[in-house]
């Protein structure tokens, strides 16, 4: 049971710093847009970090929760996480494509979080979890749509 926690501990804070990969990712998205598509999706990608940063919160509070310590330095980040960093992309659509794989990406990571939480006997992670799957899947159509 301690070593299943552990083990659960470990993957949120692998999420934890893959999320702050993903909130960095949009800050720059925002900042670098160009183009046509500029005033819309400079908003978007505000929108969208300003989402991240809470389900940034709630995941290290999580782990405190369950009786972690979370990340909270960049060189722990940076060493921890496994999402790919974006640099300059200006292009609104490499943009959306960008934030698309970045949610495909998180949303796989829910998944296996719940179903290691529910191993655990761990219902409030897993319950987190599976509200975001349904986040992240309503997110992927909507970005899904925009590019068709
Ligand atoms: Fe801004």
């Amino acid at each position: 049971m301690k070593a299943k926690n552990q083990k659960l501990i470990e993957k949120l804070n692998q999420l934890l710093a893959n999320y702050q990969i993903y909130y960095q990712n949009l800050r720059g998205l925002h900042w670098n847009v160009k183009g046509a598509m500029f005033f819309m999706l400079h908003e978007k990608y505000e929108e969208l970090y300003n989402q991240a940063s809470e389900v940034i919160d709630e995941i290290a509070e999580r782990i405190l929760m369950v009786g972690g310590q979370p990340l909270h330095t960049f060189n722990d980040y940076v060493q921890t996480a496994t999402l790919p960093e974006v640099k300059n992309v200006s292009d609104g659509r490499e943009g959306v494509e960008t934030v698309l794989e970045n949610t495909r990406f998180l949303l796989v990571s829910f998944k296996e979080i719940m179903e290691d939480a529910g191993e655990a006997g761990d219902e409030g992670t897993a319950a987190l979890m599976s509200e975001w799957i349904g986040e992240a899947e309503k997110q992927i159509w909507m970005l899904e749509s925009y590019l068709a």
